[in-house]
């Protein structure tokens, strides 16, 4: 049964769809009884909500051999994923803005990243299924409602998930050429440290993100840009729950028909925990779009980088692709050196000195990125 929206019972179960071969890399406990459904590739299996702490403390562990899961509200739409994932649509990228990239870059500011990394990480936590954690998300909201004012081409909406009560966030610029196609950029709002209510500040995973979309948004703002195609920012509710917000959003998107032509996911950016600046997840993701980005970083950054697996679909990017839209995620480092503090109560920004120097890095990319894309 769909939850009520507005009625949230915070036990309703989940059905969570996991790739077979790693099911044998996961303590054995967790699947004592029989899958619902099953293919060949994916089985699909029955939760407790206070379960997915487990599950994902025993992917971390497993690391390299790591399994990923995606939750779902109904069995109906856990489903969905024994179908094969629709392929992208071929597109072709082009660079030509360089006047208008090379005049906003300038615009973007460390201190502005700083304080919205600060304003996130001081809530308690910002976990989905707890009262701090709907707080971020109404604050979110007026803090991009604010950027609509004498703006009538921007717009702000809380978008409910029915089975949890916090928000994901969705700043639409809307598009004044081709506003019916649609470019997303966004990471997730949430964090987590075990389950429930410990303290989990998030600083990188995933205040960073979030503040580096909101750097992105500021600055087009402040440049007067304004998109020929339709940008929407996104700040993703429950993601550490098995990517469910972003999977609620994209399943919305993808049964309107919501032309999505490139989705960039923002999540962990301000730790330099490898040699080059930035690392592009490899799976779950558009080869075409990570090649686009990377010309974009040599044609207008000059940063270093490459890019790596991480063996699931370990952010918001795997909602994305999985409905068919092409979609990228920018890292901080590679897999193994990842910032080792998250999902803990000292993921906090004072771990980077209170700097934001490498999220920078991401917020210039991102705004290249949004130019090239939305012309
Ligand atoms: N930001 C992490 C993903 C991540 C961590 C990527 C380290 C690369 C290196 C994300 O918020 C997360 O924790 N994801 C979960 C999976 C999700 C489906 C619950 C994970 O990686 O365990
Ligand atoms: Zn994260």
């Amino acid at each position: 049964m769909p939850a009520v929206p507005g009625r949230v019972d915070l036990e309703q179960p989940v059905w969570v769809s996991v790739e077979k071969g790693d099911v044998a890399a996961l303590d054995e406990a967790l699947f004592k009884s029989a899958p619902l459904a099953q293919n060949q590739r994916v089985a699909i299996y029955k939760f407790a909500p206070s379960e997915l702490g487990r599950l994902a403390d025993g992917m971390h562990r497993a690391m390299r051999r790591a399994p990923g899961f995606f939750a779902y509200d109904t069995l109906e739409a856990a489903l969905e994923d024994l179908k094969t994932p629709p392929e992208p649509q071929a597109r072709a990228y082009s660079l030509d803005q360089g006047v208008r990239v090379r005049e906003l870059l300038p615009l973007v500011k460390e201190e502005s990243i700083v304080s919205a990394i600060t304003s996130l990480s001081s809530y308690r936590n910002r976990y989905y299924r707890g009262a701090t954690g709907v707080d971020a998300s109404k604050w979110l909201q007026q803090l991009w409602g604010s950027y609509a004012e004498g703006r009538p081409d921007i717009s702000v909406e809380a978008f409910k998930h029915a089975a949890f009560q916090q928000e994901s966030v969705i700043l639409t610029m809307r598009g004044a050429a081709e506003p019916e196609k649609v470019i997303v950029i966004g990471g997730h709002l949430d964090s987590i440290a075990g389950s429930g209510d410990n303290p989990a500040p998030g600083a990188d995973d995933n205040a960073s993100g979030v503040a580096v979309t909101n750097e992105i948004i500021k600055v087009l703002i402040a440049g007067g840009y304004r998109p020929a195609k339709t940008i929407k920012f996104m700040a993703f509710a429950a993601e550490e729950a098995g990517l469910r917000g972003s999977g609620d959003v994209s399943a919305a998107f993808q049964k309107e028909g919501v032309k999505v032509e490139g989705m960039l996911n923002l999540d962990m950016t301000n730790y330099k925990g490898s040699e080059k600046d930035i690392y592009f997840v490899s799976d779950n993701t558009s080869a075409d779009q990570n090649a686009f980005l990377g010309k974009l970083i040599d044609t207008y950054l000059g940063y270093t980088w490459g890019s790596f697996k991480c063996g699931y679909g370990c952010s918001d990017h795997a909602s994305w692709s999985k409905k068919g839209y092409p979609a990228s995620t920018p890292f901080e480092s590679t897999y193994e050196q990842c910032n080792p503090y998250i999902h803990k109560a000292v993921d906090t920004l004072a771990q980077t000195g209170g700097r934001a120097e490498h999220s920078l890095k991401f917020a210039r990319l991102g705004l290249a990125y949004a130019v090239e894309l939305a012309k």
